[in-house]
């Protein structure tokens, strides 16, 4: 698995996640009608960026794009992880995992990050294993939130630089 940063062209491939139903379902994203209505808003959004989110493509070996991660946030030394992989056909075969790995790695290692903060629905089972899986702790609950139309809570988990690194010895 490998980051690199998004190109106005990845908005054809942000775009076709956008027409998988049970994708925006899960990710809260809007589903969009059309391939040209997504380009779009994505081509809109690769050009101007949130300076405050460093949003990367995740890559197979292959340059075969499988997902995206987020750090985000302007404290220093500390960043919000998020992830999503896409299209859900690629759910359940460690993609998000090794995403959400690679990310971790990249914000310890290349960006020199300190903490890493994430927040996920209890209900989306799959992205919680995904942040205990890259060795997040569990640190409180926040708001109330519906996922797949069912209320739930956020729970929050951080990793800091330390507790990273004595996972890695
Ligand atoms: C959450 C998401 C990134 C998980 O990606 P994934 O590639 O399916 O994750 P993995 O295959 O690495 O699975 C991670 C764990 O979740 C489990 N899992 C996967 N799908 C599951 C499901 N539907 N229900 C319960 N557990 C599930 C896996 O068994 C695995 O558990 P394990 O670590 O005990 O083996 C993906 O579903 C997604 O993109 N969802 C929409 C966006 C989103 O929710 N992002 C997170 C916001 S915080």
């Amino acid at each position: 698995m490998r980051l690199r940063k998004l190109v106005p062209s990845d908005a054809d491939i942000l775009a076709e996640w956008a027409m998988d139903p049970v994708f925006c379902a899960h990710a809260g994203w809007t589903p969009q009608a059309t391939i040209a209505a997504g380009r779009e808003r994505w081509r809109a959004l690769i050009e101007s960026p949130d300076p405050a989110l460093l949003r990367l493509l995740a890559v197979r070996a292959n340059g075969a794009p499988v997902g995206y991660a987020d750090l985000h946030g302007d404290s220093p030394g500390e960043r919000e992880l998020g992830y999503v992989v896409g299209p859900s056909r690629h759910w359940g075969q460690g993609i998000g995992t090794s995403i959400a790995r690679t990310a971790v790695d990249h914000a310890f290692i290349r960006l020199g990050m300190q903490r890493l903060w994430a927040e996920a629905l209890e209900a989306n089972v799959a992205s919680v294993r995904v942040l205990r899986r890259v060795g997040m702790r569990h640190t409180g609950y926040g708001d109330d939130a519906d996922f797949l139309g069912e209320p739930t809570r956020y729970i929050q988990f951080e990793l800091t630089r330390e507790d990273w690194l004595a996972e890695r010895i």
